[in-house]
């Protein structure tokens, strides 16, 4: 039977992995998709870069629109990022009548909605596992794995470079910045890492999941994100004396109101497995009524782990391309007129318990006025821990650990104890998952 023809836009780090997996493997990728599957067109603007990966082996061109234009061409892979150009380009490649395969989950996060509607309505297929986790295959586990399921929550590391640099802060006692020019010099963080360390790029992926899991629209911009930046080394530290570890977590939750969907710094036992995954690997946890809770692990990023993701959905297509469009998987795991209309909950409605760290004058009475306003709040403790600054300051860190409560709750208690004069500092506030 003929090769399946791909057109691959964009043929950086991602890109030039996809073309290598499929040349290196091609004998054991026919057997499993039954044909060929074969990049016959490229693009990326420096051709001449272009040509250096792929030999004689693929035409190469600099305008994108000709891979789309080309009807022999039954696959556009879109590996080139961003959000405009990217747009246009799927959706014309969508209006062409081809199946799209994306790594790029910025753009799917933002403008999902728009163009899962479109392929719909043209019958073809968007496949994106490589958009979340890099290798790790969850969106095939969540989509399809979890089916039988009504999923509860989903939580993940799934930031490498986030990870990468809160495993060196807490491993060498760094404060942030100092890792992340590490991180940078080794390339694990981009020249901007904003999205990274800002907690964006995880809230794309997350977005994602929360629209398989719940089958709720992909709504990036309901999405409560907070980054590492501020998180200094010393909270790392006594989390640890706490027997946590924290981490940038991605969290979201089925509750009876509607779904929770953030991203911040968490703290996690240190004895589940997932506090343990260290440097820049990925991990999601999921948790399903009938299966129970399961993990998710591996490499979330880099050229061939996310070239096997892309790989296995060019795969997927290859099998189900001639299906009838209403008997494939749907883009986002339920029908699209099964989908739910539970309402994004705003941050102050979550439910979640806390780490408090206040720099206070250490006086008689100081403790029982900040666990009164607690209480106060309705706000249960759960531990306290004491530490002198170790100066002649007469200043002492005082570490509170909460039970769950609202958002809300906690905000007013925070405000009143910030209020009281022997309070010296602004407080620190990290929330806390126990993920049982
Ligand atoms: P790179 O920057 O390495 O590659 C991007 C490629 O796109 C380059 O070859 C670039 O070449 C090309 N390109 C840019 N503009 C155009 C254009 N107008 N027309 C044609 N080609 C263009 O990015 P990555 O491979 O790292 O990432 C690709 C996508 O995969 C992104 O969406 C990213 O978020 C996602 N992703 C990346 C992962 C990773 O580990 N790197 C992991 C998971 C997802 P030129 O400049 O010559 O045009
Ligand atoms: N910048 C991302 C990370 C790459 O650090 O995980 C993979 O999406």
């Amino acid at each position: 039977m003929k090769s399946i023809q791909i057109g691959l836009i964009g043929l950086g780090t991602v890109g030039s992995g996809v073309f290598h997996v499929l040349q290196r493997n091609q004998e054991e990728i026919r057997r499993r998709a039954g044909r060929g599957i074969e990049v016959t067109m490229v693009s990326r603007r420096n051709v001449e870069q272009a040509r250096a990966i792929v030999g004689d082996k693929a035409q190469v061109v600099a305008d994108a629109r000709a891979i789309i234009a080309n009807p022999d061409i039954d696959i556009v892979v879109e590996l080139m990022g961003g959000y405009e150009l990217s747009r246009e380009l799927v959706l014309e490649a969508i209006a062409a009548g081809k199946h799209v395969v994306t790594a790029n989950k910025a753009l799917l996060a933002v403008h999902g909605t728009e163009i899962f509607a479109a392929a719909s309505a043209k019958g073809v297929m968007v496949a994106f596992e490589a958009a979340v986790a890099g290798g790790i295959p969850i969106i095939k586990s969540l989509r399809e794995g979890l089916t039988a399921n009504r999923l509860q929550w989903v939580a993940g590391i799934i930031n490498g470079t986030t990870n990468f640099i809160l495993s060196e802060m807490r491993d060498k006692g760094l404060d942030f910045e100092v890792v992340l020019q590490e991180a940078q010099r080794l390339g694990y963080a981009e020249a901007d890492p904003t999205f990274d360390i800002e907690g964006i790029d995880a809230a794309h992926k997350l977005t994602l999941m929360s629209a398989i899991a719940f089958g709720i629209p992909v709504q990036f911009d309901k999405a409560y994100v907070e980054g590492i930046t501020k998180l200094a080394a010393a909270d790392i530290q006594y989390a640890e004396q706490l027997g946590y570890r924290i981490k940038l977590l991605g969290v979201t939750k089925r509750t009876a109101h509607g779904v929770e969907l953030r991203v911040h710094p968490t703290l996690i036992p240190s004895k589940r497995l997932i506090a343990n995954v260290e440097g820049a690997m990925n991990a999601v946890m999921a948790h399903g009524d009938a299966v129970g809770t399961t993990l998710y692990y591996g490499k979330g990023a880099g050229s061939e782990p996310t070239a096997s993701a892309v790989i296995a959905d060019l795969v997927d297509i290859t099998r189900l391309h001639t299906a009838d469009p209403a008997h494939r998987v749907p883009h986002l795991a339920f029908q699209p007129d099964a989908m739910s209309n539970l309402p994004v909950l705003p941050m102050s409605e979550v439910v979640t318990s806390y780490y408090l760290r206040l720099r206070v004058a250490d006086q008689t009475g100081v403790l029982a006025k900040v666990t009164g306003l607690l209480a106060e709040s309705g706000i249960n403790i759960d531990a306290v821990l004491q530490r002198a600054s170790g100066d002649e300051s007469g200043q002492t860190d005082l570490i509170i650990l909460t039970h769950d409560c609202q958002e809300a709750k906690m905000n007013t208690a925070q405000a009143q104890m910030q209020n009281l004069p022997t309070v010296l500092a602004p407080i620190v506030r990290i929330r806390k998952e126990e993920l049982a």
